[in-house]
């Protein structure tokens, strides 16, 4: 995905309000950047290929004084990460930018070259401007003009997108519109914005409007018009951000992702206090479905497969878990008895947003566990859970993935409690009563998590093992390795090696083992010394760690917790060993290469 932000004001500070804004979402996308400012009457163009910095760089000593202007963080989704495909896009008296996909571009192409209309990109964005600029010249020359080429031009895009636009004869006007992308306009004094999502303004102002899908807005330094596609003026409420700026700053962490893992004890503690208070998370009456489908991507998916192991174990409802890119072209086998899970941190992945869609269209209630408040997936599902993790601007997850886990822990934990079918709740209870000491507990432990790093940063690849619920654990700690020290890691169900894939076990090769449940810890023990026997580094990370030497070339203590609590602490853990062991590679821990916060294309 990329990130978009335009701003008009009555203070010539468009180049340093829009700079600031794009570092603050640099998050969603930084293979190039690019801003389009208001001169004199002019648009003029500045990009640069790679992070927001170089743009910076690029710009800083020019003598610019600009009151108007549109600026993009980019993800590349078509053209290499250059700087002629980097945004803006400016064709004859359209400059624009862009976040989503035109699927059907090429089409749209051909239609413009054979008007003999050249493009200079590979993007679907020029292609966009190209076409809009093509039917403002052919519109007729009204005040609705502008409008009216914008709306003609979407009605006829495939795909996804979120718009910012400036006209050559009107550049202190901005006009946008969305569809399946995020969008929000910044409502300030004298000054408006818009922005992919509210990190970007939150410097400036706390007041919003959610542009909805099919809305067309023209917005100057003091007014903001909003329209439907008939051009029928809609009024719109102004919604005050609850997060603030601070909470995307790193506030002396050497990181975002160290800082969002210091924030999981308060968080996670925040959602177990609701389920202890007796709080009802949703109106959904889980004993209601025969059947419960959880969607989602990533990490996302992988909170989802520890929600599965908990559903069917102690609620005893049948759980399937599935990657929503896979899930939204299958025969989903839906019907009114079942109840579909959506899973999202961002509430915008494009894959799960149309999973949820497909859930809808074919009868199913569905229930979304989100943070971002007032993302499309929130905004669209039958019901929402927020995990209120607050803003997570690292690009791998850490206090999103809890957050849901802790949520559907307590959904678990909900049912039993109707069922009646809750065991030993006193110490249930007292773990989510200490659970922000727990946690606080093992995140401090950083020398163990740093000695574990030592030991396998310099390795290519290496293997996550464990049994159950642990299995799923090992899934979420491969891919914060993989995503952020570039290792190649996989994870295995410890049963499962020994079927061929024991064979790329070689001398020295770390294999890392999740053993946290008590009836299957001797399995996992005999599948470490099987990969022993083959010459594998072994690390234990398990509450059973007396006599292990013989097995475990290093033991990380995990306390004994019961299983509604203890994959948080066990990913507590795997998420560290994986920030140590990138921090040691050199890896650019917040902005991972060829990585985005959230996916929004398909
Ligand atoms: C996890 O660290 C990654 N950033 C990625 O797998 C992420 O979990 C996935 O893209 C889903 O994002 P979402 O939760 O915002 O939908």
């Amino acid at each position: 995905m990329c990130g978009i932000i335009g701003y008009t004001g009555k203070k010539k500070l468009a180049k340093e309000n829009i700079i600031t804004g794009l570092k603050n979402l640099e998050y969603r996308g930084y293979d190039s950047a690019g801003i389009a400012l208001s001169e004199n009457g002019e648009i003029n163009l500045y990009k640069s290929s790679g992070k927001i910095s170089n743009l910076e760089n690029y710009i800083k000593d020019k003598n610019i004084s600009s009151s108007t202007g549109i600026g993009h963080t980019r993800w590349a989704t078509h053209g290499e990460p250059n700087q002629i495909n980097a945004h803006p896009h400016k064709c004859g008296n359209v400059t624009i930018v862009h976040n989503g996909i035109i699927e059907n571009y090429i089409d749209i192409r051909k239609k413009l070259e054979n008007e003999k209309i050249t493009l200079q990109s590979g993007t679907d964005t020029e292609v966009a401007c190209a076409y809009i600029n093509y039917i403002y010249e052919k519109e007729e020359n009204n005040s609705d003009r502008k409008l009216k080429s914008i709306i003609k031009a979407c009605s006829d895009f495939r795909g996804s997108y979120a718009f910012g636009i400036i006209f050559s004869d009107e550049p202190e006007v901005i006009y946008t519109t969305r569809k399946d992308s995020p969008l929000i306009i910044g409502v300030g004094k004298n000054e408006n914005f818009i922005a992919s999502d509210i990190s970007a303004i939150l410097d400036f102002t706390k007041e919003y409007i959610l542009l909805e899908a099919g809305e067309f807005a023209k917005i100057s330094c003091n007014s903001i018009n909003v329209y439907d596609s008939n051009l029928k003026p809609i009024s719109k409420n102004i919604s005050t951000a609850t997060w603030t700026a601070s909470e995307y700053k790193k506030n002396g962490y050497d990181h975002f992702m160290l800082k969002e893992i210091n924030e999981q004890p308060q968080v996670i503690s925040n959602i177990f206090k609701k389920y202890l208070d007796n709080i009802e998370l949703c109106s959904i009456e889980f004993e209601k479905y025969n059947k419960i489908h959880i969607v989602a991507c990533g990490s996302a998916m992988h909170a989802g497969l520890v929600g599965k192991y908990l559903l069917e174990n102690y609620a005893n409802i049948p759980v399937t878990v599935e990657v929503a890119s896979e899930y939204r072209y299958k025969n989903q086998l839906l019907s009114k008895d079942t109840l579909v899970i959506i899973i999202s941190q961002s509430g915008e992945t494009a894959d799960t947003l149309a999973a949820l869609r497909i859930a809808k269209e074919k009868g199913a209630k569905t229930l979304a566990i989100v943070n971002a408040v007032g993302s499309s997936i929130a905004r669209e599902a039958d019901e929402t859970i927020y995990t209120y993790a607050g803003p997570e601007i690292a690009v791998a997850t850490t206090k999103g993935y809890t957050t849901q886990v802790a949520v559907l822990s307590s959904i678990c934990l909900n049912i039993m409690k109707n069922k009646n079918i809750i065991s030993d709740d006193k110490k249930i209870y007292e773990e989510l009563k200490n659970i922000k000491k727990i946690l606080k507990n093992i995140i401090e432990n950083s020398e163990v998590y740093k000695n574990v790093a030592k030991k396998i940063y310099k390795c290519d690849n290496l293997f996550y093992i464990g049994r159950g619920i642990d299995y799923a654990l090992c899934m979420e700690g491969s891919l914060k390795l993989k995503e952020i020290s570039y290792m190649h890691s996989e994870a295995y169900a410890a049963g499962e090696l020994k079927h061929g894939t024991i064979s790329l076990i070689e001398n020295g090769t770390p294999v890392i083992a999740i053993a946290t449940n008590k009836e299957l810890y001797e399995k996992t023990v005999s599948n470490i010394k099987e990969t022993k026997a083959r010459g594998a580094f072994s690390i234990l990370i398990s509450p059973y760690t007396n006599n292990t030497s013989d097995f475990a070339d290093i033991s990380v203590e995990l306390p004994d917790l019961s299983e509604f609590v203890n994959p948080i602490s066990t990913v507590c853990v795997l998420q560290l060993i994986a920030y140590e062991t990138a921090k040691l590679r050199g890896c650019d821990i917040d902005k991972p290469k060829n990585l985005a916060k959230s996916v929004t294309v398909e």
